[in-house]
């Protein structure tokens, strides 16, 4: 399957799943899971919101609204049509969203735009993950804000869904180790990184899974389901792509 292909049937599984996306957040242990990736997400976002800000991957808009309520200019982008119908459906936050379908490797958007990015969950769906942190680089303003979402490949209930062939984590191309993603998004500027849900996502006791939280952060962090890195973004990276063979600097990005 050539890469064209690949990504088509990506955004064709998301348009398949957009009306039951957000059926998983109905449960305790889901609802939960959410608000402490939400919790993860925001507590990297300066609060100097009125500047523009894009949710790359933004699927049904969780993120994008959070941070509209936050006060940013909201851009919204992703290449699935049903689930960007299903962003708008869920409202706007007045006027501070706009709603774009475009994929992260060729962002319609100027250098320099945006003061915050964020792309929770996306890069293990892209076609290149390379391509696409090279154009969120571009997009962002320096000094900004990038923070990325990324399901952990240590994670064992991410193990668990990935062998579950109706999971969409089944239909992922590639996970992350924690440290892969600090060591390439370093590139850019200061990583700070942290963990969240260490529970399963069927737990019905909250109780229950705030204490797995807990012990979780502090004694094995591997173990979270998310891990969120945001970067201070201060470097002009040169866009080097790693050919085959070439040696090329460690840790670049653009991979
Ligand atoms: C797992 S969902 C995450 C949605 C949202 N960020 C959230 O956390 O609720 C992944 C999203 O990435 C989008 N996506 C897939 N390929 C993409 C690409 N090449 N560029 C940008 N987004 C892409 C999908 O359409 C989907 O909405």
């Amino acid at each position: 399957m050539d890469k064209g292909d690949r990504q088509r049937r990506t955004i064709r599984l998301f348009d398949s799943l957009a009306d039951r996306y957000d059926a998983w957040l109905a449960s305790p242990g889901g609802s939960l899971a959410n608000r402490l990736e939400q919790h993860a997400m925001l507590r990297a976002i300066p609060l100097d919101g009125n500047q523009f800000a894009l949710d790359l991957g933004c699927g049904t808009g969780q993120y994008t609204r959070s941070l509209a309520l936050r006060g940013y200019q909201m851009v919204g982008a992703d290449p699935s049509r049903a689930m960007l119908a299903v962003a708008r459906v869920r409202g706007s936050a007045g006027d501070r969203v706009a709603y774009v379908q475009a994929i992260g490797e060729a962002l319609p958007f100027r250098d320099a735009t945006f003061a915050v990015a964020v792309a929770m969950t996306v890069l293990e769906f892209v076609d290149s993950d390379a391509a696409v942190l090279r154009e969120l680089a571009r997009t962002i303003k320096r000094p900004g804000t990038l923070v990325v979402g990324t399901l952990q490949a240590t994670s064992p209930s991410n193990i668990v869904r990935r062998l579950r062939p109706s999971s969409t984590l089944a239909s992922a191309h590639r996970f992350y180790r924690r440290a892969e993603l600090v060591r390439r998004l370093g590139t850019l500027g200061p990583v700070r990184s942290w963990t969240v849900v260490h529970f399963p996502l069927r737990i019905r006791s909250w109780r229950l899974a705030l204490l797995l939280e807990r012990l979780g952060r502090r004694w094995f962090p591997w173990a979270g389901a998310m891990a969120v890195l945001a970067v201070r973004v201060k470097r002009l990276t040169a866009p080097v792509h790693r050919r085959q063979g070439q040696t090329g600097r460690k840790g670049a990005i653009w991979r």
